[in-house]
């Protein structure tokens, strides 16, 4: 297979629109693409100004098209695999990996199983998995130990995977960073001093720090520019948090993990050689945040019509928290990532708040409850 990467990117190689557009970054021209990428950095001003900073914009990669960041990951590693010849594309998954894989590798035609840990998956995704075509497996399993399978299966050469452990799919992901920094001077006149991410596998924390550092080395970019790469955890499953804190050099599996957030329930983050540079070269940080801190997040950008599921939350809880003790400095311009859609995760959303009120079919009655 041939693999382009002569160049290293500047901003005016850049032409086009989506992931593409960032192709003199990419190893192909092109790839299995449902217009992926190109997404909105919204304004939430109600936010911005209770936190404090001087400038805050919510990246919301759940306008992708199956809902979340994984699709910028995909066009590329479907594209890849396609050029290997494989055959079937396998995954494990806390849900949006494989609505993303099943959509990108059924268009490419081809077949796609994916490895799902059983009743820890939001309905959403599990749906979207089966309707674009894979075959769904759900395991007596956490998140990683499928994982442990599917690089069992790939070592035999079963499957070809699509994991984040793919360094292809974190080619694609790159793209967030590249965005964020264009749209960012167009927008708001700056680059960010911080993106803050929520973290499980950390291929995000590792992508983007590849792609500033790739900008960094054409001269487009310099070092003081790259934004401090903020990892946000849960609190029950924050093995990337551990290791930032405690300077470890390597992660420790955590063998048990719980949160409401099911996209980041992962204890055994793969791209964690490459996260933890990231984070401590640019100077960022990492910090956990509880579930209630989350879902309140979640209630407050809904609150300013940006619906996104648990996990995306955790960025904006974990922006609260480090406002309020100082890291954070009010004169920041801080970028947060939402990496998936509200309608992922329609059961959290409802448990969030208040549920339907039965109310008998006339005007009196309606009335009564809308003044109550
Ligand atoms: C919605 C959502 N947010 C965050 C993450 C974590 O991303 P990463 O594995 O790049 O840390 C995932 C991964 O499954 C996800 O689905």
């Amino acid at each position: 297979m041939e693999v382009r990467y002569e160049n290293l990117p500047t901003f005016e190689d850049f032409s086009g629109s989506g992931v593409w557009r960032y192709k003199a970054s990419l190893p192909f021209e092109m790839g299995i693409s449902i217009k992926e990428g190109n997404t909105p950095l919204y304004t939430v001003p109600r936010i911005e100004s209770d936190v404090g900073i001087e400038a805050l914009r919510i990246k919301h990669e759940g306008m992708n098209p199956t809902g979340s960041f994984k699709d910028r990951g995909m066009t590329v590693g479907v594209r890849v695999a396609q050029e290997l010849g494989a055959k079937r594309l396998a995954c494990a998954s806390t849900g949006n990996t494989s609505a993303s894989l099943a959509a990108y590798g059924s268009r490419a035609g081809l077949e796609v199983i994916v490895l799902l840990p059983a009743g820890q998956v939001a309905l959403g995704k599990i749906a979207q998995a089966s309707l674009h075509g894979a075959k769904v497996l759900q395991l007596d399993a956490n998140f990683d130990e499928c994982l442990d399978i599917v690089t069992m299966l790939a070592e035999e050469g079963e499957v070809y995977v699509l994991n984040s452990v793919n360094p292809f799919r974190l080619e694609g992901q790159k793209t967030i960073g590249f965005e964020i920094l264009e749209q960012s001077l167009e927008e708001v006149g700056r680059y960010p001093d911080r993106i803050v991410l929520p973290v499980g596998n950390a291929g995000n924390a590792a992508a983007l720090y590849k792609g500033f550092r790739e900008l960094v080395a054409s001269g487009a970019l310099k070092v003081e520019e790259v934004p401090k790469i903020t990892a946000i955890q849960a609190e029950g499953a924050a093995p990337i948090v551990e290791a930032i804190q405690n300077g470890y050099d390597k992660v420790q599996r955590w063998p048990s993990v719980e949160t409401r957030a099911t996209a980041i329930r992962i204890g055994n983050p793969v791209n964690a050689p490459k996260a933890l540079p990231a984070i401590r070269n640019t100077r960022g940080t990492a910090i956990t945040v509880s579930d209630k801190e989350i879902l309140a997040a979640q209630c407050e950008l809904a609150e300013e019509g940006i619906g996104v599921e648990p996990a995306s939350a955790a960025s904006v809880a974990g922006l609260r928290k480090l406002r309020s003790s100082g890291v954070i400095k009010k004169e920041e311009y801080v970028v947060c990532l939402a990496t998936g859609t509200l309608l992922k995760d329609p059961d959290a959303a409802s448990l969030s708040r208040e549920a339907p009120k039965e109310v008998p079919a006339n005007v009196e009655e309606v009335m009564r409850v809308i003044l109550n």
